[in-house]
């Protein structure tokens, strides 16, 4: 009875205490950026013991791409009050060596240190890569604030996401997309020839996708979410395995409008 009670309020000071602002989030975001930007660390506001990863491997952070300086042409973050987390979507084509980067950050409760960071790192050889298709279909999308009116519960955006990803796993179910929608896979874009048709439907995999291990970024504000995601299939050595994914997936009443995925090629034989 005593221990009873006792989780539950632990479980809901933790709800409570998670809930971070928004602004501050916005700043690591952005501090985000100029570090990848700069190459430096310093630029950060880092935990002691912030842990990080690229492409599922965890690593020494200064040892990682961020301690790198990259040319960025172009960023879209958004922003996760109710997990004190980010994600950021880096495009960088002019850059000497050109990337697509996804990045989850999880911050601590007061949302001023960064305690995880987190990255699917893409380049040449990976999954239907072009930094440069990238940047120009990126640029020419909306994500702008949804009127507050309009907007789409954390619930929806979520279920709308995961409705795409199981609909891999049974190609019946349905999929809450909108008309129009295009997706951007790598930088190939499947709304090119007909920008105000539904391209986002997918026919069915030649087998069953079991999209697991899920990590959610979610933001009200943008309709957006991203998902971080073993993608199962892809690569013809590791055909039970799966490589490092994410989905970035704008979600308006509802419907899906905008989908862009970024998946690694770790033997490099799957993106050709
Ligand atoms: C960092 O250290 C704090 C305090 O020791 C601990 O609560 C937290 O789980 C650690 N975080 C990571 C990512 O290891
Ligand atoms: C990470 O690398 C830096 C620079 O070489 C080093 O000082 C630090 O001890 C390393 N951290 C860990 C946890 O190995
Ligand atoms: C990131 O995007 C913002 C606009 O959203 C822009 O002001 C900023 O300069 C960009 N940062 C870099 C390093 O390109
Ligand atoms: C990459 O995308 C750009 C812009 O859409 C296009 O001009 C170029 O041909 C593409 N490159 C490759 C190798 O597909
Ligand atoms: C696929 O989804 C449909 C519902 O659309 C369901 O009836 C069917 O049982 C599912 N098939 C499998 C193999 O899960
Ligand atoms: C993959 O899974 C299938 C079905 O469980 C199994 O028959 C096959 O041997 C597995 N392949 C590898 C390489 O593990």
């Amino acid at each position: 009875m005593i221990i009873s009670t006792f989780l539950v309020c632990a479980g809901l000071a933790a709800q409570v205490a998670a809930a971070c602002d928004r602004a501050k989030l916005q700043n690591a975001a952005t501090a985000y950026v100029q570090a990848q930007a700069n190459g430096k660390l310093t630029l950060l506001g880092l935990a002691d013991n912030t842990s990080y990863a690229e492409n599922d491997n965890p690593m020494n952070i200064t040892k990682g791409l961020l301690s790198q300086p990259i040319t960025i042409d172009f960023n879209r973050s958004i922003y996760d009050t109710t997990q004190c987390a980010t994600f950021t979507e880096l495009t960088a084509a002019t850059s000497k060596h050109p990337y697509v980067i996804h990045t989850r950050m999880l911050l601590d409760d007061a949302g001023s240190k960064v305690t995880k960071i987190e990255s699917v790192i893409t380049d040449s050889g990976d999954w239907a890569f072009n930094a440069t298709g990238h940047l120009y279909w990126t640029r020419q999308e909306k994500w702008e604030p949804i009127p507050e009116n309009q907007r789409d519960t954390r619930a929806v955006i979520q279920a709308a996401a995961d409705a795409y990803l199981n609909q891999w796993g049974n190609s019946t179910l349905p999929v809450p997309l909108n008309t129009p929608c295009a997706r951007l896979e790598g930088g190939a874009y499947t709304g090119q020839s007909n920008p105000s048709a539904n391209t986002c439907r997918m026919g069915a995999f030649p087998q069953p996708l079991a999209v697991a291990n899920r990590r959610y970024v979610i933001d009200e504000e943008l309709g957006a979410v991203d998902v971080f995601n073993g993608f199962p299939w892809l690569e013809a050595t590791k055909p039970n395995g799966s490589v490092p994914s994410t989905n970035f997936i704008r979600v308006e009443r509802g419907l899906i409008r905008y989908i862009h995925e970024v998946t690694v090629c770790e033997t490099r034989n799957c993106g050709r």
